[in-house]
């Protein structure tokens, strides 16, 4: 008798559980940043658990992962399924390891069953999704679909001076076994499942989230530069401070932006000086600048304004001001045949849901250039993540793997 793949919720939560262990923080979250020893762990932990299923491993040249379980046609293009396991630096247990657990899950649930598919169905690990170590973000996705090369990441460094390339190759040699293989090998379709990181979901009670397109990012490094001096003796008249210029420029964006626009969002996570010493007016001030909206004119028009106010605030200080742009991702929709398919794997399980747009951007949107696309969102306590405190009750995210396997299996014929 044949038996319907069921999704093994005990098993899910136990890996979440597993995956959690790496990089765990005190506070209970992860802290597994892209291409760490923590991120290899991880990663040879899933190609333990591939092999030990008799399913392929294979990584190619920026490390994106892949565990394939073959079909009936080993020459049409398989369909990926997956998400990311590296994290923010006090990241949440289920940001991206959800996405690539139930993922595995599918593959095992099939295994289980003994269901043959058309074709083959992978499960995919984007290289450094967050760019919090390594920027920008979304490195493997960029480079599988050709709008970067990992050559053009050579130089990055991470805040502590270590370099890209090198992680990267340690990343690589760390798991031998698996088959080396070109960036973009062709897919039929990719389907991502992940945590809503907003608390729209929860308030309505949903189960599900259909989700139909992506808001844009910008990432800016603004750098203000004035002249170092004397804390006590350096009256007015003679300085040039950047932090002047810098906390000005500052002050004016976050009280207008955001104010100005419900769906604008500004965020500064990173504020450094040098030389950083409590008794000297800095030389330099330099900042991180976030910027997020749905409507990519609304977003060009944002970061003519966030040029136009530093500089204003550089002159007004008799300091300088240079701004470089190191992530642009515009807003981009998926495929309406995927997110129909999962509207129909929805209502086949009963699963209460509603279409929407994802505020975090994520791989499947620069994936979408390439093949079908579309995403699940599932509902996060709170609406919390990118913080340790994240937290997915058990049956949100057992619900989640039900449809990503049945979505999947809609993506199939
Ligand atoms: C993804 O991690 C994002 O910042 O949107
Ligand atoms: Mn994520
Ligand atoms: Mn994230």
């Amino acid at each position: 008798m044949r038996l319907r793949p069921e999704v093994n919720g005990e098993r899910l939560l136990r890996r979440l559980s597993d995956f959690a262990e790496i990089g765990k923080t005190k506070a209970g979250g992860v802290n597994r940043q892209a291409l760490s020893s923590e991120d290899r762990a991880a990663r040879r932990l899933l190609a333990d658990l591939a092999t030990a299923r008799g399913f392929k491993v294979f990584q190619d040249a920026i490390a994106n992962l892949f565990v394939r379980r073959e079909g009936r046609d080993a020459t049409r293009p398989a369909m990926l399924i997956g998400s990311h396991l590296d994290s923010q630096p006090t990241g949440g247990r289920f940001d991206g390891a959800l996405g690539t657990l139930a993922a595995f899950e599918v593959l095992e649930a099939l295994e289980d069953a003994g269901h043959e598919t058309a074709s083959a169905i992978e499960v995919v690990a984007w290289t450094n999704e967050e760019g919090s170590r390594f920027a920008p973000g979304v490195m493997g996705s960029m480079a599988f679909v050709g709008a970067a090369h990992p050559d053009d990441f050579r130089s990055v460094v991470s805040g502590d001076g270590e370099s890209f390339s090198q992680e990267l190759a340690a990343t690589l040699a760390a798991l031998p076994e698996a088959t080396t293989r070109p960036l973009g090998t062709p897919i039929s379709a990719y389907l991502e499942l992940h945590i809503e990181q907003g608390p729209s979901l929860e308030r309505e009670e949903l189960a599900a989230g259909v989700v139909t397109a992506v808001q844009g990012t910008r990432w800016l490094a603004v750098t203000f530069s004035g002249s170092a001096g004397h804390a006590g003796t350096t009256s007015l008249a003679y300085r040039r401070d950047p932090m002047v210029a810098a906390t000005s420029a500052l002050n004016r964006l976050q009280m207008s932006i955001m104010p100005q626009d419900d769906d604008a969002r500004l965020t500064v996570g990173r504020f450094s000086t040098h030389p950083g010493s409590i008794n000297a007016i800095p030389d330099h001030v330099t900042f991180t600048v976030d910027i997020r909206h749905p409507d990519a004119l609304s977003l060009a028009a944002i970061e003519a304004r966030i040029r136009a106010v530093c500089e204003e605030a550089a002159l007004s200080q008799r300091c300088s001001v240079e701004i470089s742009t190191s992530f642009d991702m515009p807003p981009g929709s998926f495929s309406k045949v995927m997110t129909d398919r999962i509207e129909t794997a929805a209502r086949a399980l009963a699963l209460p849901y509603k279409r929407m747009i994802s505020g975090a951007f994520h791989d499947a949107l620069f994936v979408s250039r390439v093949a079908p696309t579309a995403m699940i969102f599932v509902p996060c306590r709170d609406g919390v993540s990118h913080n340790e405190t994240e937290y997915v009750e058990p049956p949100h995210a057992i619900n989640g793997a039900r449809l990503l396997l049945a979505a999947t299996l809609e993506s199939m014929c």
